[in-house]
């Protein structure tokens, strides 16, 4: 089997990323009816993460180990990666002894170098430019509530960094139509932008909402940030994603936010919990989309 790289969700045909996304889901109902499915057995996973994680490093250390295999944990301050071992070398010694490798870094070039120097799988687990284990997660909760996304319109409130870059390449991939409402001075990259019709810029979060069927925000200040909160607070004060906004979207719209949220920032401090917030759903499906995909890479497409 050619060993194929989950970097962007670029990497994958749109045929590709749709089988995930119904592969995600046959896992979530297996994991509710507490199916015992063990196809990678005898596989090991290295999840190398140089920032925190909670939801992403849970859904592939418990996604893993409920697959039958095992990920170990690298934190890149106690290993050697954190005293400058080279990515290539990185990459070689890892190959000789895992069967994936999983990466958060701030630098996409990493990620990138490492799948070139890997003879396995490797996986971003998320950089400054891109998500796309969010995005599989958050395809696969619009689906599993509302059908399929293609044609859909979706809004993304706030910072164009690499939730709404993932966005926009997800808007490129499923065929949905993206509104993005960003302060000056936070707009996603041009490139990635310009990469598609489906995504357009608009003046005001009202008019990004209007009618939308999915809401996104994401945190004003991401990893990477750090220092710069106070000056974003304000920055961004017009852009929460807040009950009266949403009331402006589609009757059956649905909210959704990566986590962790700042309630009282990007959201109010109530929105979470309103009934058209899937935001623990979403958290849900990083462990079912991430097994699909895990399984995906590992042993390639079942039952299709
Ligand atoms: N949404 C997300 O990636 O969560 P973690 O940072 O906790 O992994």
């Amino acid at each position: 089997m050619a060993k194929q790289d989950f970097l962007s969700l670029l990497d994958l045909s749109p045929e590709d990323l749709q089988y995930l996304i119904q592969r995600g889901r046959e896992m979530r109902k297996m994991h509710e009816n507490q199916v015992v499915y063990q196809p990678l057995v005898g596989k090991t996973g290295a999840l190398i993460l140089e920032m925190s994680s909670t939801r992403t490093r849970v859904g592939f250390q418990a996604g893993f180990s409920q697959l039958g295999g095992n990920a170990l944990f690298l934190n890149a301050a106690d290993t050697q990666i954190g005293r400058g071992e080279p990515v290539e070398d990185l990459a070689r010694v890892l190959s000789e002894m895992v069967n994936v490798l999983m990466i958060r870094t701030l630098e996409q070039s990493h990620i990138e170098q490492l799948a070139e120097f890997a003879t396995i799988p490797v996986i971003n687990a998320m950089s400054s430019l891109l998500h796309p284990c969010q995005l599989l997660a958050d395809i696969q909760t619009f689906e599993e509530l509302r059908g399929p996304i293609s044609g859909a319109t979706v809004a993304f409130i706030g910072d164009g960094y690499n939730m709404c870059h993932s966005y926009i390449n997800a808007a490129r991939q499923w065929g949905f139509n993206l509104r993005i409402a960003s302060p000056e001075g936070f707009l996603p990259n041009p490139e990635i932008l310009a990469s598609t019709n489906n995504a357009q810029m608009v003046d005001t979060p009202q008019e990004a909402v209007a009618q939308a069927d999915l809401v996104i925000t994401d945190v004003w200040s991401s990893m990477g940030h750090e220092g710069q909160e106070s000056d974003r607070r304000s920055t961004f004060a017009d852009y929460q994603v807040n009950e009266t906004l949403l009331d402006q979207a589609s009757k059956d719209v649905l909210f959704m936010h990566c986590l962790p949220a700042h309630r009282g920032e990007e959201v109010s401090d109530t929105l979470l919990d309103d009934k058209r917030s899937v935001v623990f759903h979403e958290a849900g499906n990083r462990l079912h989309s991430q097994k699909a995909l895990l399984e995906f890479l590992l042993i390639g497409k079942v039952n299709a």
